[in-house]
């Protein structure tokens, strides 16, 4: 039977990897089970590439179940891993997205999964909240993040995520997925 909400928050602990630091090979082997499980392969980061990501990342948090990784959440301010072929109209979209980030204080969030057995019960929604107050304490304006449709577009519309646009096939995935932007000080 699946734990209750409360009762998996409680099992599930939430913590910042320092970034910057090599990822070690048992940590990269939890992770890339995390890229295969919950990304189609268009949009799967190969092994090189996901390290890459992580060692230059610049919030980094993983969620575990006693020594198990069973959902990441992790952030970037420049380009960095498969972004795709030069032409190709996603990658562009993703150069120009950067390129205006870079003027606008702004982070993206690469990557929000949780491993299946673990979806439904709040981990996504405690790894982007946190997220969020990380951001936040490093003075960044905003957050941006590509969102498919379904769980993962509810969960950044619920957190203050603002629909910027929607990009049909992403990637060739055949799933349409929304730019989503949060602002990090609505109050101000
Ligand atoms: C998207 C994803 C991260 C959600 O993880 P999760 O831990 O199950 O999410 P949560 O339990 O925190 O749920 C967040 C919200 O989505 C809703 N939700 C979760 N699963 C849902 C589903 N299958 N259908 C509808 N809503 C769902 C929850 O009800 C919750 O909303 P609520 O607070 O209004 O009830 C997970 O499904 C996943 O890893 N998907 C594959 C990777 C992906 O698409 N990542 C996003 C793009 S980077």
């Amino acid at each position: 039977m699946k734990a209750t909400y409360k009762e998996q928050i409680m099992r599930v602990k939430i913590r910042q990897w320092n970034h910057n630091e090599l990822v070690p090979p048992d940590m990269m082997d939890q992770l890339m089970t995390i890229e295969e499980v919950c990304f189609k392969p268009e949009i799967q980061e190969s092994y090189e590439s996901k390290r890459n990501l992580i060692e230059q990342a610049d919030i980094v948090l993983f969620a575990y179940d006693g020594p198990n990784i069973i959902g990441e959440a992790y952030t970037a301010t420049s380009a960095a891993g498969d972004m795709g072929e030069e032409g190709d109209p996603d990658a562009e979209h993703l150069k120009g997205l950067f390129e205006l980030m870079d003027q606008e204080d702004a982070v993206y969030c690469m990557s929000l999964a949780v491993l299946p057995d673990y979806r439904g019960q709040g981990v996504a929604k405690q790894l982007l909240w946190d997220t969020i107050q990380k951001c936040k304490e490093s003075r960044f304006n905003l957050l941006y993040s590509h969102a498919k449709v379904g769980p993962s577009a509810h969960l950044f519309g619920l957190l203050g995520g603002q629909c910027v646009e929607e990009r049909e096939n992403w990637c060739g995935t055949g799933d349409t997925y929304i730019l989503f932007r949060i602002p990090l000080w609505p109050e101000d």
